[in-house]
Parts: C-alpha cells; structure tokens; sequence
C-alpha cells in the first residue's frame, strides 16, 4: 500500500494565516495544490473584513484536501497557528507548515523544507544562510529583518540565522514537546518564541536556504507593537535563560 502523505514525512497540513488576503489567497492556494498535490491545507482566517473567509469556504467546497478555520476577529498570527495545530492534531496530521498567504513564501520550493523534515524535528525557511535571499523589500525591512535577528542571536546565545521567519516544517511530535498551546506570543515573535523553545529542548533544528518575495498585492500586517512585543519579550527569555545558568553555576559550586 502506498504511504498517506508527502513521502518520508506521512500526512501534511499547511497552515496559512490570513487577515484580509482575498487578492493573494485563491492564487497561493493554487500553486500550493500544484507544487506538491499530497499535503492538506487549512486556511485560519481571522474574520476578514474583505471577505478572505468566505473565498476560503469556496476553494474548500471544490476541493477537499482545503480546509477553513473560521476565528472571531484579529487575536494575531501566533493565535492563529496555534489554533490551527491543534485543528492538526486533532485529525491525525504528522507534520505542520507555517506558509503565509501573500505569495511571499513560495510553495515550489516547499518539497525542499519537508525533505529535510525527514532528518530533523524543524525546518526553518532560511533568507540569511548561504543560498537564501530577499526579492523587492525595501531597505527598512531588511534591516529590521537583519536587526532582528542579530538581536535575536544575541540575546538567546542560539545560533541560528533566520529566527523571525514564517516558512517552516515541524513534526507534530515537536509541538508536544515544546507545549505549543502554552505560547502567548501573538505577533510575529511568534516565531522566535518556537524556534527558541525548540532549540532549548536539544531538538533537531535545520534551516534551509529560501528566496522571499514580498507581497505584490495587500499590506503587510507588521506594525510598531508587533515590534515592541518581540524586543520585550526575546530581551524577557534571555534574562531568565541567563539567571538560570548563573543559578546553575552558583549551586555547583
Ligand atoms: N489569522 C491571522 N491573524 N493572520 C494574520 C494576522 C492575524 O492577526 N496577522 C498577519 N496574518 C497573516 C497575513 O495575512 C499573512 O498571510 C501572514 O500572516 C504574514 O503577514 P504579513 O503581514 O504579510 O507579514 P510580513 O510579510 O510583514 O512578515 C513576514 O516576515 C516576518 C519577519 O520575518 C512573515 O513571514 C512573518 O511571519 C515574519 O515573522
Ligand atoms: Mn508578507
């Protein structure tokens, strides 16, 4: 019998957050089904004004690999995941992708993050490793993006390049282990917030190179308090994984 799912990895749900991304969904949807025909999809729409939910439940109604999470209104990127890997978990998934709506993320090169799935817990898209790059951001996002990662680096002593990204691959397993339902990041530190929880728990973390694209079509969602939670909070985890090993050191003494 052939095996359910994308090969190596089993069964497949991509989760694509969205919050006013009816000109980006049905084409990002598409090429994903295209791409790699045999993951799910599950699109987790925060009750768009423009109408995203409602194509959602189309493209679901004529497909029945897609599928919709319907929330109440805006709680944030991180809310939304977490709400859709519970949806993964309970019907039965081996593996979630994080993939955002707005083409910046490109399906074509998803079978590059679940091949490498088969050999690690967690896959992180990459733009800053070696092969990795950004298309048409201007100067002040890629220098958040630089920033917020060197500051990232920093502060938590991990050592990987891209620890604010969205394109990733976890094993569902993983998300146990890191108590994903416990995370209360809501903004896109969301993404450090896993990256370092996975990493701390001595877990198989690998990044791979891709090519970011940013949105032609809509607005980003980033914003000034998106930013301010993220600073807050890694500068938060740092302090505590500092004091921790300093209690660490004082009690072997
Ligand atoms: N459901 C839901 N709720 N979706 C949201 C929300 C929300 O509150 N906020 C944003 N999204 C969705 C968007 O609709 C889009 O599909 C995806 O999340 C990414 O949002 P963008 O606003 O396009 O993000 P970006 O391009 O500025 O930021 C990218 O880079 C960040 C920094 O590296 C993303 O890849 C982020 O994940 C990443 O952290
Ligand atoms: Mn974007």
């Amino acid at each position: 019998m052939a095996e359910a799912g994308y090969p190596g990895v089993g069964r497949v749900l991509v989760v694509i957050p969205t919050y006013n991304e009816a000109d980006n969904l049905g084409v990002i949807v598409d090429r994903l089904r295209r791409a790699v025909p045999s993951v799910d999809v599950l699109v987790a729409d925060d009750n768009s004004p423009d109408g995203t939910g409602a194509l959602a439940d189309r493209l679901a109604a004529e497909d029945t690999r897609i599928h919709v999470l319907h929330r109440a209104g805006k709680q944030g990127l991180g809310a939304a995941y977490v709400a859709g890997f519970e949806w993964a978990r309970e019907h039965g998934y081996d593996a979630v992708v994080e993939m955002d709506a707005d083409g910046s993320h490109a399906p074509e090169e998803l079978p590059r993050l679940l091949d490498a799935l088969r050999e690690a817990d967690a896959v992180l898209g990459s733009r800053w490793v070696e092969g990795g790059t950004v298309k048409n951001w201007p100067a002040h996002r890629l220098l958040l993006s630089r920033g917020g990662n060197l500051y990232t680096r920093l502060v938590l002593g991990i050592p990987l390049r891209d620890a604010t990204g969205g394109y990733r691959a976890y094993r569902l397993a993983v998300l146990d282990k890191i108590d994903v339902s416990s995370v209360s990041s809501q903004g896109y530190c969301f993404q450090v917030d896993l990256a370092w929880r996975a990493v701390r728990e001595g877990l198989r973390v690998v990044e791979v190179p891709i090519t970011f694209v940013e949105r032609e079509r809509g607005a980003s969602k980033m914003s000034p308090a998106i930013i301010g939670e993220a600073l807050v909070r890694v500068a938060g985890w740092g302090l505590r994984a500092r004091t921790a090993s300093l209690r660490r050191v004082m009690l072997d003494r």
